[in-house]
């Protein structure tokens, strides 16, 4: 097994993921070839079916697609256990990226109140990176996790994190972030590429925004998906809506100049979307500080 595998610059996100058919169809008539899951999604049976029906049915094989798959926070003591019970879900042997999904480890009490455990980081690191002596995934990383934290990591890693999954779109730039990650040669992964924009609101109605996406025919979330790749990272977006999966995926076939990716820069407010409220009782909007 190759020791990395090249990240499709877009992905397919699968939180939320209502059904099979868009997953199966984005991959199979769309072409999009990352799909990035997670245990707190709560959906690998969906995932495996549509896997199983990709495999069978096309001539996609397993080695044409970037898989990626996050553990989470409460799985942190069987790292191990938490990756094969994906691959056994997914009908898969092996992933192209396994990422620690949050730098929080918990349980639930008997209430299901979460309730921090002491799972230190570098010991879930450790159990990572014999995830690849295994061959078990070809690449890990991290997801949610700031500059002390990488920091920190650096000090124990034999394998540095390969990527740092983290929200970033127009009104979340993260700058100083991803200069860090240039420095450690951590590729990002843009999360939430369209800011969770409802169809209606947010990035989707910028007018700044629009004024650019009307010079070139497309659409606001095409531009900020492009905005994205033009940055240099992978960006990943989800929809629920299969005209508009076709739409994300279809921005390859302009540029933005220099002077629209600056005036795009500018829309940032440092907004995040995702703030770690699932965490609660935990650490929360801190982890970001
Ligand atoms: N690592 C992490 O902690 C983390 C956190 C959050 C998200 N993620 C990943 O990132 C993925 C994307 O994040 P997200 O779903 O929260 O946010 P997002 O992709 O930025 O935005 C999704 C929203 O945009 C709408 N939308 C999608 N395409 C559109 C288009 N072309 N035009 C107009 N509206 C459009 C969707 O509505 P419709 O569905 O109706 O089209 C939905 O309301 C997730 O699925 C997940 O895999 C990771």
């Amino acid at each position: 097994m190759e020791s990395t595998s090249p990240v499709p610059m877009v992905g397919f996100g699968t939180w939320k993921m209502e059904n099979t058919d868009n997953l199966y169809k984005a991959v199979v008539e769309l072409g999009y070839r990352h799909i990035l899951t997670g245990h707190y999604y709560e959906n690998e049976d969906m995932i495996g079916q549509a896997l199983t029906k990709i495999f069978e049915e096309t001539d996609i094989k397993r080695e044409d697609l970037f898989i990626s798959y996050k553990l989470w926070g409460t799985q942190m003591k069987d790292v191990e256990g938490a990756l094969t019970n994906c691959l056994e879900k997914f009908n898969i042997d092996y992933l192209d990226l396994y990422m620690v999904h949050f730098p929080v480890a918990y349980e639930l009490d008997e209430e299901s109140n979460p309730k921090q455990v002491k799972i230190p980081i570098h010991k879930v690191w450790e159990n990572m990176e014999l995830m690849v002596e295994k061959g078990l995934t070809k690449q890990i990383g991290v997801s949610n996790f700031n500059v002390q934290s990488l920091l920190d990591m650096m000090t124990y890693a034999k394998i540095i994190p390969q990527f740092n999954e983290i929200e970033l779109h127009p009104y979340l730039t993260q700058e100083a972030m991803l200069r860090f990650l240039k420095k450690y040669k951590i590729t990002p992964i843009g999360y939430c590429a369209l800011g969770r924009s409802d169809p209606e609101k947010g990035i989707n109605c910028e007018e700044t925004i629009t004024e650019i996406a009307t010079k070139y025919g497309k659409t606001n979330a095409q531009i900020a998906m492009r905005w994205g790749i033009q940055r240099g990272y992978p960006v990943i977006s989800k929809s629920s809506n299969f005209e508009r999966l076709k739409l994300n995926i279809d921005v390859f076939d302009f540029e933005l100049t220099d002077e629209e990716m600056k005036t795009i820069s500018s829309l940032n407010k440092n907004e995040r979307v995702v703030r770690g409220e699932n965490l609660e009782n935990c650490l929360y909007d801190e982890i970001f500080a």
